[in-house]
């Protein structure tokens, strides 16, 4: 360990790094000359974020088309679910493939309607997480699936319910909360589609704990993509305007699902959602809840919200600073 000088010189023991700005600026280098090299994220540097931007707005009328469809036919005709196979699916796919999912993010909190763009906004979180989990194709089509159609159920929902402004009466919560059954009862006989689209619908609400709903499901009962959806479901929502709550910022969100969710959800799958979403903030500047302005360098994969962070007189590193937290991302 190396301590680092403050301003006038002096060793401030409290800036301590094992590595030095030279050392880190170099490591930061050699990774950057790496992902210029791969083919997937220089692809989406070139193809202009306007062109997925468009492309998740015709996924989002084309899926609520279909759920309109569903809430007026009573049942999921075979052609909707072709067109969410053939058309909405692999637009998913492909923006799931971003690595910059701030950007995606942002690109969330600008939506207002949304109940069509959570099914959108979660297939793609869903997907993502799924392919830095290493799923096979076969299963992540499966995942994407599942995610796109886990509130599916809600179309049986009276409208009054979901869209109520206030809190809901306890009758009106357990109505609400129905609607893992009916998605399930929607999904279930549909030929082509595997069962684990069903189990989503069902068990997204779940929690390894046991509080969930609606079978208070435990760990190992509960379908392992039915954990990634529930993962994607909440980051979601919390990142989203409600019409009774206004969107957290990024780091919030991801503060608060770290800290307040181990325990609900599957450790593994948190922290890999956790360091992904975390290493997307490498080089980004944020200011400190003391107000020190700085760049995040390194993330620690065992504790990924204690970065390594440069700042115009030291490196901070926030594993060793228990009062200093990241207060907001400024870019
Ligand atoms: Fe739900």
């Amino acid at each position: 360990m190396r301590a680092l000088k403050n301003r006038k010189g002096k060793l401030n023991s409290k800036w301590i790094s094992p590595l030095t700005i030279p050392e880190i600026d170099f490591i930061l280098k050699k990774m950057n000359k790496g992902k210029e090299s791969e083919p997937a994220l220089t692809e989406y540097h070139v193809q202009p974020k306007v062109k997925i931007h468009k492309r998740i707005n015709e996924a989002s009328v084309q899926i609520k088309k279909i759920l309109s469809d569903i809430r007026n036919e009573g049942n999921i005709q075979q052609k909707s679910v072709e067109v969410i196979k053939s058309k909405i699916a692999p637009v998913i796919a492909e923006t799931a493939k971003n690595p910059d999912i701030y950007y995606l993010f942002e690109e969330m909190q600008t939506k207002n309607e949304y109940t069509y763009n959570h099914n959108i906004g979660v297939g793609i979180i869903a997907t993502y997480l799924g392919m830095k989990l290493g799923l096979s194709k076969e299963s992540l089509s499966e995942l994407t699936l599942a995610a796109t159609l886990h509130d599916v159920g809600k179309t049986r929902i009276p409208e009054s319910i979901l869209e109520k402004p206030g809190k809901l009466t306890a009758t009106e919560y357990e109505e609400m909360k129905r609607h893992t059954i009916y998605g399930y009862e929607l999904l279930k006989n549909i030929p082509d589609i595997p069962p684990s689209i069903a189990l989503s619908a069902l068990q997204h609400h779940e929690r390894e704990d046991g509080q969930g709903y609606p079978l208070r499901l435990k760990g190992n009962d509960i379908h392992h993509h039915s954990k990634i959806v529930a993962i994607a479901d909440v980051f979601h929502a919390m990142s989203s305007n409600r019409v009774y709550h206004q969107a957290m910022p990024f780091y919030r969100v991801i503060e608060q699902m770290n800290r307040d969710m181990f325990g609900k959800f599957n450790p593994e799958i948190l922290l890999a959602f956790v360091n992904q979403l975390m290493s997307t903030l490498v080089g980004k500047e944020v200011m400190l809840t003391n107000e020190r302005l700085g760049t995040i360098i390194m993330i620690n994969p065992y504790d990924p919200l204690k970065v390594l962070m440069k700042t115009s007189t030291g490196i901070i590193d926030l594993r060793m600073e228990k009062e200093m937290q990241i207060e907001r991302i400024i870019g």
